[in-house]
Order: C-alpha cells, then structure tokens, then sequence
C-alpha cells in the first residue's frame, strides 16, 4: 500500500524537494496559467456548458434564480422544468437536489441525459430545483463583500453554507412554488449541511418531507489514507501560512490545476488515464464505470471552488472522532463558541426521515462513517448499500450506471410522499 511516508528522516536535498511540491501544489490550486485570456479565477463568466446552456441544448427548460442568504450571500440555484416527456404534468413536492465539495450545480449534467440525476429526476417530471453553495463559480456573489478584494467573504466552512445557504434555498423553493414541503437530495456535503442546518435550526426539519442522502459526509474519521486526505492534512497545518500569504479561495475554475485537467484531460485517449488518475488519488478504482465523454467534460466544471476555511474544516473532520463545527483554536473558540473546544453537532435533532444510499468502495466517505452516523440519526427509514461492490464516491456524479444503480431507490423515496 501506498502510504506517504512523512517521519523527518529525510536529508536536507528531500526537505527541499518536499517544500517545493508543496508550494507547486498551492500555486496550482490557486493561481491562473493565464490572466491575460481568461476573467479572474472563479468567475461564472469563465464557465464553458453552463447549467442554463447545457439543460437547454438538451430539451429542457431551465430557469436560473437568485436566492439571498441572511448574511448577504447571493446564490445562483437553477430549476428544470419537466423532461420532455411530461407535457407540462408535474409531480407534486418540489426536490432540492444538492452538490457536494469542490463541485457546482453542473455536476449532475455531465453524465449525459440516460445518468446525470439532474435530468434523471426531470424526466420523472418532478419540480426540480439545483441548488449552489456559496463560493463556488455560481455563488461567488455578495451583497457587500467583493470576493477579489474582501477576505471576508471566503471566511466559511460547511458549517456556515448548513447555517445560511440551505435554509434560504428551501424557503426560497417553498414560498415560490407554494408547496408546504419538499424532497432534499444531497451529496456528500450537500447531506452534510443539510444535518447541520437541522441541528443548527431544526425547525427546518419540519420543512423537509425526506431527506435522501448519497454518500452523506459527516465526520471524516475513517477517510482512506490517500493523496486527497494529505492534501487536507496539508490545508489544516499550513492555513496560516497561506492565509499571510493572501490566499483565501482555493481550488477554483479558471486556477492552474482545473484548466490544466479541462485540457489535458479532453483528448480522447487521455480521458481514461485522467479518470484513472482522479479515482485512485482522490477516490477508489471502479474500472469502466466512467465514460470517457463524461471524463472529458467534468474537468471543465470541477474543482469548482471554495474557501480556504473550507478546506481546513474537511481537513480537521478527518481527525475528529466527531461531527463538529470549525475549529479555530482555543482562544478564538472561546470568543465563538464559549467554550475553549468546538461544539458537536446535535444529529438528534435531524427528525426528518433520512434516506441513505452509500457504496462499499466509497474511500472518501466510509462504510464506518456511514454506519456511525446512522447509529447518532433518530429517523433513518432506509439504508441502502449500492448493489455493484465497487461503487465509489465519485459514481454517484459520474458514472454511467446512475441510472441503474441509484436512480430506481430515490424515485420510489421521491413518489411516495409521507407528508404528516
Ligand atoms: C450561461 O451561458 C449563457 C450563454 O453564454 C449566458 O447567456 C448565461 O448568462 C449563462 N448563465 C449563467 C448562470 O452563467
Ligand atoms: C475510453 O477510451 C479508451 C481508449 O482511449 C478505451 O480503451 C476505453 O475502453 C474507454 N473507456 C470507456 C469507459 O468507454
Ligand atoms: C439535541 O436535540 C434533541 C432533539 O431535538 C434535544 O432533545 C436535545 O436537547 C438536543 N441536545 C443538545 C445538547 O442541544
């Protein structure tokens, strides 16, 4: 097994070797290739398909919405109008349909019409919603704060996109539609702010009929030792460090690594080797289980960017044996939090009932973390394990068995409604 070896036994050449990786790494996470070409980093303007663009090259109709949250952030969330097969039929309760890190709304259109589950779920002619946390290309608005210019805007984690963003998006959804409730698919994070906003402020809870999670991310104790867990590692040790140095947005669209993977990963004889690539150093291998047109189109949307703070925060919930909020230190804690640790958040109050789908090969978020967080949540009505034995973390964007692996399970959970 490939562990990285990081005991300071290394001679002085090695050290500097390492420090120069690593200022590489930090550099292609952040900064552009080229500034002259392209709008700053981060920016929707950059995006090549767009939400709006790609919906309707397909038949469908696609309305983009502005939600504003409490503390001013501006959110760009978009709504899919029946497929084409629905003549304008609708089911009832509206879905808000929820990303995961790093990526955007986009991510569920890459796997093409027959597998992306944003148009799985159109087709079905469910009122579809598609939400955008703050920070990433969609979202990289406020009402005062410049994102160029004021650090403060990227001073978020998780825990502020469960506290702010997915509560205005679901009264955003519901005063519009008028519907009493609605139906929340999340992914990874986008499950992960969803029990947050529920124990943060668990009158929401009653706002969600069900709750179907795909890989819900939690803790992140038992994350496989691989590249992506050192990188965290990495974000959490030296935050200060890049933060005096003026980074604060990380991993965005138009930074060197995304546009060096939207290029080089575009030919068709590279797009298995990149799919290869992002599978073992972020994920695990699932062979084939990726079609190289989608492999060719999801570096164009992902890393979609967040806050350094973000990264930081997946970076302690790696270590934490529990679900907790951001830890500044114990000084700043104290001001925070009242108390010199961070506080655990209350997966009791998550009333609503949860749906949970995961797979057994999912190296990003364990088989041990899912059963962990079954065992805090009160209203766990299903837990389901993916049928194929090699379903990872990124199949549930990305692969081309969507539809036939996930889709049947959340379309019986979206029909039958249990409104009380
Ligand atoms: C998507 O792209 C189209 C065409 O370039 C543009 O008119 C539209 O404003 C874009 N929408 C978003 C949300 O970026
Ligand atoms: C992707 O393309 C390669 C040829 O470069 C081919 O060998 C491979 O089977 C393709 N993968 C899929 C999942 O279609
Ligand atoms: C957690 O939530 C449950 C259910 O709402 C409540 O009874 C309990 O008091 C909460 N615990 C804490 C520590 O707030």
């Amino acid at each position: 097994m490939p562990v990285v070896n990081m005991t300071p036994k290394g001679t002085l050449t090695s050290n500097i070797l390492v420090v120069i990786s690593i200022a590489a790494v930090f550099y292609a996470i952040t900064f552009p290739i080229k500034n002259v070409t392209r709008k700053k980093p981060g920016n929707q303007e950059n995006i090549v398909f767009n939400f709006t663009q790609m919906t309707t090259q397909n038949g469908y109709t696609s309305e983009e919405h502005t939600v504003v949250t409490e503390d001013g952030y501006i959110l760009r969330i978009f709504r899919v109008q029946g497929g084409r097969k629905c003549d304008g039929k609708r089911r009832s309760l509206p879905v808000l349909l929820m990303h995961g890190l790093l990526l955007s709304s986009d991510v569920w259109l890459d796997a093409g019409t027959d597998n992306g589950l944003a148009y799985l779920i159109a087709n079905a002619c469910f009122d579809l919603w598609v939400g955008n946390c703050r920070g990433n290309y969609y979202s990289r608005r406020h009402e005062t704060l410049d994102p160029d210019t004021d650090a403060k805007f990227w001073h978020f984690s998780v825990d502020e996109i469960g506290h702010y963003d997915v509560p205005a998006m679901v009264d955003y959804v519901l005063d519009y539609t008028g519907a009493e409730k609605l139906n929340y698919v999340g992914y990874s994070q986008g499950a992960s702010t969803f029990f947050i906003m529920c124990s943060e402020r668990p009158e929401y809870c009653n706002k969600i009929n069900k709750m179907i999670s795909l890989a819900p991310a939690s803790r992140q104790f038992n994350t496989a030792l691989n590249p992506y867990r050192l990188l965290l590692r990495l974000f959490a040790l030296g935050h200060q460090y890049l933060r005096a140095m003026g980074v604060e947005e990380v991993l965005s669209n138009g930074a060197f690594l995304q546009e060096f993977l939207a290029y080089a990963c575009e030919a068709y004889w590279t797009s298995s080797i990149c799919n290869y690539g992002t599978s073992v150093l972020i994920d695990s291998y699932h062979p084939g289980s990726v079609t190289n047109e989608t492999t060719k189109i999801m570096f164009k949307h992902f890393p979609a960017g967040t806050s350094l703070q973000n990264m930081v925060r997946y970076g302690q919930s790696a270590i934490s044996p529990d679900f907790q909020k951001y830890d500044y230190g114990k000084d700043i804690n104290i001001d925070v939090y009242g108390q010199e640790t961070p506080p655990k958040f209350n997966l009791s109050a998550v009333t609503t009932p949860v749906v949970i789908l995961y797979g057994k090969n999912d190296a990003l978020v364990s088989v041990k973390d899912v059963k962990w967080l079954v065992s805090k949540l009160p209203n766990v009505i299903d837990l389901v394990e993916v049928k194929d034995p090699l379903w990872n973390h990124l199949d549930v964007a990305y692969s081309q068995y969507i539809g036939e692996m996930l889709f049947p399970k959340i379309f019986e959970h979206l029909v039958t409604n249990s409104i009380n």
